[in-house]
């Protein structure tokens, strides 16, 4: 195989259903380049991304190689091309090994499978990239750090010259992150080129050499990343100004929604996770859990809405003592969950549209008719969340798996907002959604706490949490470092506590290694 000096697309056209996904776009990428792939949700990124990696044919359009044409009918026929790429959404069999995954995927295996071989290219391609894979791991047990570094290892196993990654830092802690962009700068030293599709304009500043912006399908601009800011990048997205105007109105709380007293939760490796903690939420409140991912708050969520025993204290809602119920028991209660890995938990992929938007709630009083579905009330119902939300569909009668990514994130997050539950949980409601929605959604959280809901808001990002809570609690190994109000003076230094200083004043730890 010869090495891949320069990739072109050159007027690729693509339509689904009489949706232009990709109209007329033109882009170009060169050995030791990363290349940024922006475009609102919905813009046609990951349609354009498929294509170039043989999973659809473009109805017009060519691929070119270092300046030949080349045709790829097959993600076999990418591979042997040297292209590789990592999914928005992971493709890995949970119930296999890291090395049976990553064998499965190998395009040349001959006759009888090199398993030693194998082997040792996992461990020297996870040396060099400091990536600590136990090859002989399930996939279920990885964090999703490490899936994506299996699906990477994956990829240049084949012999990737060429790398495209769909989003790959949505589901990153900011630490993974950091060693992640570490990779992709050595992979660009190597002479590797990378195509990076993400929503996080610091994270194409900080690391792309160009971007291509698309927009509606077509392609708004090319430009050298260096010459941009994330306001201008936001433009050439977007097609206006996006300004983050939140107005969070003083208000005080009301009535006591959500009591966690003293509560503990083992891991998934049946060790407590979640060490004793309590807190209440309110109404008229957004209250917010900051953490570096890992430190128990996954768990702690599950706890509260069901997914996960509890094994120590009590959860109320509303006074009414929840504590190990069913989900469906806790959602009858008004409590609604926006769950992180929503692809996965949130919606049932080959159901229509009009069926996932009523998940869950399809035994309510509006949505039925004795022993039978109202799907004229659901329809319209769903039309109208659709309208609200903003979720880019041709039509309703689809399956949603169709829709983008980000569109489906917005689908799952109208229908727990439009539940106008007494209790929100929502586990980092912006991951994956593009500037303008980030806003949009943001202000939905607001809207949700002036109505009278009590919002617990899970999230790393603190320029998110800074905009919307009104108390924030810092989670660390399990504890909660401490409390805050919004107007506190030590809300400043909530990055110290999420790495697990207690008090700022005596820097006094968690632990002694603080
Ligand atoms: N298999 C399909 N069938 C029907 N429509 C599709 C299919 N795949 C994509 N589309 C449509 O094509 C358009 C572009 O989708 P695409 O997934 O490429 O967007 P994206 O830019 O990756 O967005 P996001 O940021 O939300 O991931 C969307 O309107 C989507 O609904
Ligand atoms: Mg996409």
């Amino acid at each position: 195989m010869k090495k891949i000096e320069t990739l072109e697309m050159i007027n690729i056209y693509k339509s689904f259903q009489g949706v232009r996904a990709n109209d007329n776009i033109n882009l170009k990428v060169s050995s030791g380049e990363i290349l940024g792939l922006l475009g609102e949700n919905g813009a046609g990124k990951t349609t354009l991304m498929n294509i170039l990696y043989g999973i659809y044919q473009p109805d017009a359009g060519e691929i070119r190689v270092n300046g030949h044409r080349i045709s790829i009918d097959s993600p076999k026929a990418s591979i042997d091309h040297g292209i590789g790429m990592v999914h928005q959404h992971f493709m890995l069999i949970q119930n296999h090994t890291v090395i049976e995954n990553i064998a499965l995927g190998y395009a040349r295996a001959p006759m009888l499978f090199p398993q030693k071989k194998m082997r040792q290219s996992i461990v020297s391609f996870s040396e060099k990239f400091n990536f600590n894979i136990d090859p002989d791991k399930k996939v279920w047990q990885l964090s999703a750090g490490e899936q994506q570094r299996v699906e990477i290892i994956k990829a240049l196993v084949n012999g990737a010259g060429l790398l495209i990654l769909d989003e790959p830092t949505s589901v990153l802690t900011p630490q993974e992150t950091r060693d992640f962009f570490h990779v992709l700068e050595k992979m660009r030293k190597d002479g590797q080129m990378i195509i990076l599709i993400s929503h996080k304009l610091d994270e194409i500043k900080k690391i792309c050499d160009r971007v291509t912006v698309l927009r509606k399908g077509r392609v708004v601009g090319h430009a050298c990343t260096e010459q941009m800011d994330k306001r201008s990048l936001a433009r050439m997205m977007i097609g206006r100004e996006v300004i983050f105007s939140f107005s969070r109105e003083k208000m005080s709380r009301k009535e006591k929604v959500l009591d966690v007293v003293d509560v503990e939760v083992d891991g998934d490796k049946g060790y407590p996770v979640v060490n004793g903690i309590s807190f209440e939420v309110y109404r008229n409140e957004i209250f917010g859990i900051a953490g570096v991912a890992g430190n128990g708050q996954r768990e702690l969520v599950e706890a509260i809405t069901g997914l996960r025993m509890v094994t120590h204290g009590r959860i109320r809602i509303n006074d009414i003592d929840i504590t190990n119920q069913s989900p469906r028991k806790i959602h009858n209660t008004g409590v609604s969950h926006v769950p992180e890995e929503r692809i996965r938990f949130g919606i049932a992929p080959n159901l229509f549209l009009y069926e996932n938007a009523i998940l869950k709630q399809h035994h309510q009083k509006k949505f039925s008719r004795r022993a039978f579905l109202a799907y004229g009330r659901i329809k319209a119902h769903t039309r109208q969340l659709i309208k609200d939300f903003q979720v880019a569909t041709p039509s309703i009668n689809i399956q949603t798996k169709n829709l983008s990514g980000g569109n489906i994130q917005k689908l799952i997050l109208g229908r727990e907002i439009a539940d106008k539950p007494d209790l929100l949980v929502a586990s980092h409601p912006t991951y994956g959604l593009d500037v303008g929605a980030t806003e949009y959604l943001r202000n939905q959280l607001l809207k949700r706490r002036a109505e009278g809901g009590a919002v617990l808001l899970v999230s790393e990002d603190l320029d998110e949490i800074f905009e919307l809570c009104d108390r924030v609690a810092v989670i660390f190994q399990g504890k909660f470092m401490g409390i805050l109000e919004s107007d506190d003076s030590r809300i400043a230094d909530i990055g110290l506590m999420m790495a697990g200083t207690k008090d700022l004043r005596t820097g006094e730890g968690a632990d002694d290694s603080f």
